[in-house]
């Protein structure tokens, strides 16, 4: 008898044949987001749930689940799960910490350059026919000698601070709290209004929670360099859109490049994607062949464990009392 699970994409092809060697596996292969009603009949037998792309876990969702024992999601960030709610139900969560670190810091840092440097301004100028620049191609920024500034300090934040130590830039951070290893990672602490009003790029990394939602509204842009640029790869509604086109449209900073965006995706009318001094990628801080396949290897090692009846290799709220 195979263990049911419910898997709402796929994991790449390694990781789901392991899963498949001894699950059944209802898997949502449509594209776009598995309907709710369908995940909720789904769920009825279901002792495994694997999350992928955007599914929101609620107490509403777990009643439908009344077997579940476990939830392994294939990424790090997980604001779209209720953690009270599953440690209410009992059931472990697993996430993919650790081996998204580097693919996530290179997209990060590929943002800021291509930013700095206007590499698909320079792309879309060649290919309608252009080479001179100077005039309709403003030139870039120097990066080397900038003080960066990172917003979230984790294990990303540290990954991307070696980067620009390599660049020659000079780092801050902001966190919750400072961390007490800042020497390594050749980074200072500053508060955040000091750490705005300071950076000439500014690089979100923080998780989504209550706490952070909204942090980046109008009052933080004014207080930014008219220069500064300003990346996002966390997640979008940890700036206030709005916000950021007023700040963009009068020139409050000078450019944003975002890898998450609020909503997401963005419709094609989208006041964001009108203007001159942005760029937008579609959340791929991860999507690298290599790295979704670790997070597809660790999400199954961590469903199979809760599946066991063991503790996940990667658990968000290990407290949990096991079923
Ligand atoms: C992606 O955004 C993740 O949280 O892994
Ligand atoms: C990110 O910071 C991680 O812990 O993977």
């Amino acid at each position: 008898q195979k263990h049911q699970v419910v898997m709402t994409g796929a994991l790449m092809p390694p990781a789901l044949e392991r899963v498949q060697a001894v699950c059944e596996v209802k898997l949502w292969d449509q594209g776009g987001v598995i309907p709710r009603e369908v995940l909720f009949d789904w769920l009825r037998d279901a002792v495994g749930l694997v999350v992928t792309g955007k599914v929101r876990v609620d107490d509403e969702l777990l009643s439908h689940g009344p077997n579940l024992k476990v939830i392994a999601q294939s990424a790090v960030g997980y604001d779209n799960i209720d953690i009270p709610a599953c440690i209410r139900h009992g059931i472990p969560f697993g996430n993919t910490p650790g081996v998204l670190v580097d693919a996530t810091a290179d997209l990060t840092f590929t943002l800021l350059l291509s930013a700095a440097r206007r590499v698909h301004e320079g792309w879309n100028f060649v290919r309608e026919g252009h080479w001179s620049l100077g005039k309709d191609l403003p030139y870039g920024t120097d990066i080397r000698g900038k003080t960066l500034g990172i917003v979230g300090m984790g294990r990303i934040g540290a990954a991307v601070a070696a980067r620009a130590r390599a660049f020659g830039m000079k780092i801050i951070y902001y966190n919750r709290t400072p961390r007490s290893d800042e020497a390594a990672i050749g980074a200072t602490y500053q508060s955040f209004d000091s750490l705005l009003a300071q950076a000439d790029c500014i690089i979100v990394l923080t998780p989504l929670s209550a706490a952070t939602k909204g942090l980046f509204g109008r009052e933080q842009f004014a207080r930014m360099k008219p220069t500064a640029y300003f990346v996002n790869a966390s997640r979008g509604p940890v700036v206030d859109t709005a916000a950021l086109v007023e700040a963009l449209t009068t020139r409050k900073i000078a450019y944003a490049a975002l890898d998450v965006t609020d909503p997401e995706p963005l419709p094609a009318d989208h006041p964001l994607l009108k203007l001159p001094n942005i760029l937008v990628t579609p959340h791929i801080g991860s999507a690298t062949t290599e790295t979704r396949t670790a997070m597809s290897q660790l999400t199954a090692d961590n469903l199979l464990a809760g599946l066991a009846g063991k503790p996940l290799k990667a658990c968000v709220n290990g407290e949990v009392n096991y079923k």
